[in-house]
């Protein structure tokens, strides 16, 4: 199966942004962990990467004309504010898991609220780059129970 990872702003920065909420690895690094991963599972990942809201909705308007199976998410900031890529995962009718490296519970009240929760498959934060892992793996399972 093909699945599209989407990562929002500031997410090309991991390394050096805020290492201690964030972690040390590279997006770089999570991305060639998540292909190999989906590689042995014997998925494809499109990763995918942009600072900006409109770049991200076009990105998911893509399926239209090359379809992808499943989508994880991490909206990064726009979890909080982005009505319009709401719209966007929403109008794919694609399933999809959103995933946050930090613990958002844990932090300022406005990371509480996410606007992708509720259509989400499932949500999981707090574990860092692992997160991205874990997803793959429960997609793979899901796929192969359909
Ligand atoms: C984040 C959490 C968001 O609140 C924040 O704006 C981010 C990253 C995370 O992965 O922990 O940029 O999505």
């Amino acid at each position: 199966a093909t699945i599209l990872i989407v990562n929002g702003p500031n997410l090309n920065l991991l390394g050096v942004r805020e290492p201690h909420i964030y972690g040390t690895e590279t997006l770089e690094s999570i991305s060639n962990n998540c292909k190999e991963l989906a590689k042995t599972l014997g998925h494809e990942i499109e990763f995918f990467q942009s600072n900006a809201e409109a770049e991200i909705i076009e990105r998911l308007h893509q399926h239209f004309s090359t379809p992808v199976d499943y989508i994880i998410i991490n909206p990064a900031a726009f979890t909080h504010s982005s009505v319009a890529i709401r719209d966007a995962i929403s109008a794919t009718n694609v399933p999809f898991i959103e995933v946050h490296l930090s613990n958002v519970h844990q932090r300022e009240p406005f990371r509480q609220h996410s606007y992708f929760s509720d259509l989400a498959t499932g949500v999981i934060c707090g574990l860092g780059s692992q997160g991205y892992l874990f997803a793959i793996r429960y997609i793979d399972q899901a796929l192969k129970q359909n």
